[in-house]
């Protein structure tokens, strides 16, 4: 799938932008206290930038900085999936403490989506995981959806076996959706990727050392659904769970890889970081 072209860097911007990922790093690396929520609520210059503590899955090898952050499933009573999205606003900054994380829409304000639509608190946009435009293209499965309908359950019925050759088949199902983004152009919807596994049920079993258990059986659902904003946190393309056939060649063809610079990211490893967002224009 193609990088977002407008908000790939230029030449010149992309050495500035590599000195940015590295800070990035480095903060991340000592700021994983509790203290480091959302540190600067506002600012002059919009909402929600600052040091923010965040739970994403991990990010394993390449050049990304961290995991991509998830965003907490919810399935509705006819099976509609949808993306639950921090409840109270305060100074522009909408966030929810579950179980010990704060989760905060800043979690989405890297790599220019702290300009989009959806990430405004108060867009008026539901929380509905809709069908990508263009997924068809990404997975056979879903050449016969329509974009912008949303994603249920049942289509994810095969999840136990499902496979497209690429990697092991078993691992999971994975979708290509849009997330508080109806009517919105394409470069600036927020592209999510929904996935059914029965690693996440395992999970919710046995949570991992380095995420918030209540967070954690919070953010994925007993079915085994789990979602993340399918966005690189190096330089802002779009990866992809078994999107690739390529990916083997970099150890990533059973985990989301991205395919600009190798990153790969551990779908099945929820871990708690954090990073310096961007702040939303006000
Ligand atoms: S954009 Fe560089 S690895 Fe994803």
């Amino acid at each position: 799938m193609p990088a977002d072209d407008d908000k790939y860097p230029t030449e010149s911007g992309r050495r500035r932008f590599v000195k940015g990922v590295v800070g990035s790093a480095s903060l991340a690396a000592v700021g994983t206290g509790a203290a480091a929520s959302v540190g600067v609520a506002t600012s002059a210059s919009g909402a929600g930038g600052g040091l923010t503590q965040f739970v994403g899955i991990e990010n394993t090898d390449g050049p990304a900085p961290r995991g991509m952050p998830l965003i907490p499933v919810e399935v509705g009573s006819d099976g509609t999936l949808s993306g639950s999205f921090p409840d109270t606003v305060e100074d522009g900054v909408a966030q929810t403490e579950i179980g010990g994380v704060n989760y905060s829409s800043a979690w989405f304000q890297y790599c220019g989506v702290q300009t989009y639509p959806g990430v405004d608190p108060n867009a008026d946009q539901d929380n509905t995981f809709r069908v990508a435009s263009g997924a068809g293209n990404t997975y056979a499965w879903m050449s016969d959806l329509n974009a912008g309908d949303p994603l249920t359950v049942d289509m994810f019925d095969d999840y136990e076996t499902w496979g497209n050759g690429i990697g092991r088949s078993g691992l999971g199902k994975p979708a290509l959706g849009s997330w508080r983004s109806v009517d919105v152009s394409p470069q600036e919807t927020m592209v999510v990727q929904v996935m059914r596994s029965t690693k996440i049920q395992e999970l919710r079993q046995n949570p991992p050392e380095g995420v918030d258990a209540e967070f954690l059986r919070a953010a994925t659902t007993e079915e085994g659904f789990i979602a993340w904003l399918n966005k690189c946190t190096h330089f802002c393309c779009v990866p992809g769970f078994k999107h690739l056939a390529g990916s083997a060649a970099f150890g990533g063809e059973n985990a989301v890889y991205c395919q600009c610079h190798q990153s790969v990211y551990d779908p099945f490893s929820p871990v708690e970081t954090s990073f310096v967002a961007l702040p939303r224009p006000e």
